[in-house]
C-alpha cells in the first residue's frame, strides 16, 4: 500500500474512555452505587489482583489535565460516557446537580480545545438500586433509562451533538446472563439474557425518541460489538455453527437496531427452547420508529466457530499468562477455536486487521451510506516505565494495521467517518484489573501521574497530518 494514506476531511482521530473505568470518586458529591462498585465490594476475588474502580484514573478531578493532554495529542474526538449514578444516585428522581455539572465542565473544556464529545449513555454501570430489582429484565429500568437519556439531552444537547445509547449490549448480557463473569453474574441463563437484551433494545429506542424530541439536531447512534465470526473449518457444520454463533451475537442486535426486526432464525430456535421474550414484536415495532443516525463499531478480534461443542464451559484470561486459554463453548451448538496460524495478545485476543475491514463492509453493504464511527480499537499490553515513557511499537504496528483497514473500506465506500482509540490511558480492565494497559498515556498506579507512550507521539502525528 502506497503511503501515505490520507483520510477524508473531518475525520475523528479520537480516544474512547467509560465513565467507571477512568473517573473514580465513586463515593464523591452525591454518586450512588453501581452495580460494578457493589460487585467489587461482594466478590473481590473475581477481580485481577482484587482491582476496584477506586480511584480508577481519579480523571473526576484530573479532568482538566487530560483534556489538556487530548489538545497535545491532536485529538479532535473524544468517546465518554456519563455515569448514570452520578446524575441520579438512587436510579431516577432529581437530578444530583453536583455530579452533573461535572459534566458540563468538562464538555466545556473539550469544545474550547476543539475536541468533539461522542457521549455514550450507558456503559454498564447500572444503578445498583436497578441491579437489585431485576437490572434490564425489570421493564420499569428501560423507562427509567428514556428519563435518563431525557435528562441528558436536556441538559448537555446544546454542547453534545454525537450521542450513543447503548456500549455493547450484547457483550453485557452474555457476561451478565451466560458466562456469569459480569453482573448480575448469572450462568447459561438464556432466557434471562434474552429478557435482558430485550429491555436494553426497548431501552435503546426510547432513549432514541427521547433524544430527537428534546434536540432535534442530535445525531443517535448505538455501540455494538460485531466480531466477525467465521467456521473454523470449511465443513457444512462448522459453517452452521459460525451462522449461530452470529445469530446469538451478532445479529440479534444488528439487525434489530438497524432494520427493527429479530432474526427469523434465531427466532425459531429461542422459540423452540421456550427462550423467546414475550413483546418481542412490540420491541421490533418500537425500534422501527428509531432509526439510528450512526452506528458505533467496537471491534478487538475475530472468532471461529466449530460445531464440535460437547461441552458448555466458559474461561477468560484475566492475567496476560499466555497459557491461560480462553474457553467459550455451548453444549451442542458452538464452540470458539484458537485459530492456529493466528497471532495473539497476551491475553489470548487474536490480532487481525482483516476483521475490522469485514466488518465495516459488511455493514455497508447491507446499510450503505450509513455513518460508521469505529468506537472502541485497541491493544491490551503489559507494560512498563522506562525513561519517563514506555516503547510500545507493537501498539502502533496495531493501530497503523487498523487504520489501513479503515482505510481500504472507505476506499470501497463504506462511510467511516471516524476512528476512537482504546483508550485515551490505561485504565481499570473490568474483571482484569490494572495490567491490562490500553491507552496511549501511561497511568502510574502509585502516582496516578500520565506519561506519554511513544504510540502517543505517532498517534498525534498521524492525526495531525490526517494520515498514516
Ligand atoms: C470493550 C468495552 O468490550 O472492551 C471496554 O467496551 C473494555 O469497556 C474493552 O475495556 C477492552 O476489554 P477489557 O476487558 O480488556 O478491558
Amino acid at each position: 500500500m502506497e503511503r501515505p494514506l490520507k483520510f477524508p476531511a473531518g475525520f475523528v482521530w479520537g480516544c474512547a474512555t467509560s465513565a467507571l473505568q477512568i473517573e473514580g470518586a465513586t463515593r464523591e458529591d452525591g454518586r450512588g452505587e453501581s452495580v460494578w462498585d457493589a460487585f467489587c465490594r461482594d466478590r473481590p476475588e473475581r477481580f485481577f489482583e482484587r482491582a476496584t474502580p477506586e480511584p480508577a484514573c481519579d480523571h473526576y478531578h484530573r479532568w482538566a489535565e487530560d483534556v489538556a493532554l487530548m489538545a497535545e495529542l491532536g485529538l479532535n474526538g473524544y468517546r465518554l460516557s456519563i455515569s448514570w449514578p452520578r446524575l441520579f444516585p438512587r436510579g431516577g428522581g432529581r437530578i444530583n446537580d453536583k455530579g452533573a455539572s461535572f459534566y458540563d465542565r468538562l464538555f466545556d473544556a473539550l469544545l474550547e480545545a476543539g475536541i468533539e464529545p461522542n457521549v455514550t449513555l450507558y456503559h454498564w454501570d447500572l444503578p445498583a438500586k436497578f441491579g437489585r430489582w431485576g437490572g434490564w429484565e425489570n421493564p420499569d429500568t428501560c423507562k427509567r433509562f428514556a428519563e435518563y437519556a431525557h435528562a441528558c439531552l436536556r441538559r448537555y444537547g446544546d454542547r453534545v451533538r454525537l450521542w450513543s445509547t447503548l456500549n455493547e449490549p450484547s457483550w453485557s448480557v452474555l457476561n451478565g446472563y451466560v458466562t456469569g463473569l459480569h453482573p448480575p453474574c448469572k450462568s447459561e441463563d438464556f432466557a434471562g439474557a434474552l429478557r435482558a437484551a430485550d429491555g436494553l433494545l426497548r431501552g435503546h429506542a426510547l432513549a432514541c425518541a427521547a433524544a430527537h424530541e428534546e434536540r432535534g439536531k442530535a445525531a443517535v447512534g448505538i455501540v455494538l460489538n460485531m466480531s466477525p465470526i467465521r467456521p473454523a473449518t470449511g465443513s457444512t457444520a462448522d459453517e452452521r455453527a459460525a451462522r449461530l454463533a452470529d445469530g446469538m451475537l451478532n445479529r440479534w442486535f444488528s439487525e434489530a437496531v438497524l432494520d427493527g426486526r429479530f432474526p427469523s432464525d434465531m427466532k425459531a430456535l429461542y422459540t423452540g427452547d421456550g427462550f423467546l421474550p414475550k413483546g418481542i414484536e412490540e420491541t421490533a415495532k418500537l425500534l422501527r420508529r428509531a432509526p439510528l443516525d450512526f452506528l458505533g463499531v467496537n471491534y478487538y478480534y475475530p472468532h471461529h466457530a466449530s460445531a464440535n461443542a460437547p461441552h458448555t464451559s466458559f474461561h477468560l484470561n484475566t492475567s496476560g499468562r499466555a497459557e491461560e486459554d480462553c474457553e467459550f463453548s455451548i453444549a451442542g451448538l458452538f464452540r470458539f477455536v484458537k485459530n492456529k496460524r493466528g497471532r495473539f495478545t497476551a491475553w489470548g485476543w487474536e490480532i487481525d486487521p482483516d476483521g475490522l475491514f469485514d466488518l465495516l463492509m459488511r455493514v455497508h453493504q447491507s446499510h450503505p451510506g450509513l455513518p460508521l464511527y469505529v468506537t472502541e480499537n485497541g491493544i491490551g499490553r503489559i507494560e512498563k516505565l522506562e525513561g519517563g515513557t514506555v516503547d510500545d511499537g507493537e501498539r502502533i504496528d496495531f493501530i497503523r494495521a487498523h487504520l489501513d483497514a479503515v482505510h481500504r473500506a472507505i476506499s470501497a465506500g463504506a462511510a467511516v467517518r471516524g476512528y476512537y482509540l482504546w483508550s485515551l490511558m490505561d485504565n481499570f480492565s473490568w474483571i482484569n484489573g490494572y495490567k491490562k494497559r490500553y491507552g496511549l498515556l501511561f497511568v502510574d498506579r502509585k502516582t496516578l501521574k500520565r506519561y506519554k507512550k511513544r504510540s502517543a507521539f505517532w498517534f498525534r502525528d498521524a492525526a495531525r497530518a490526517n494520515a498514516v
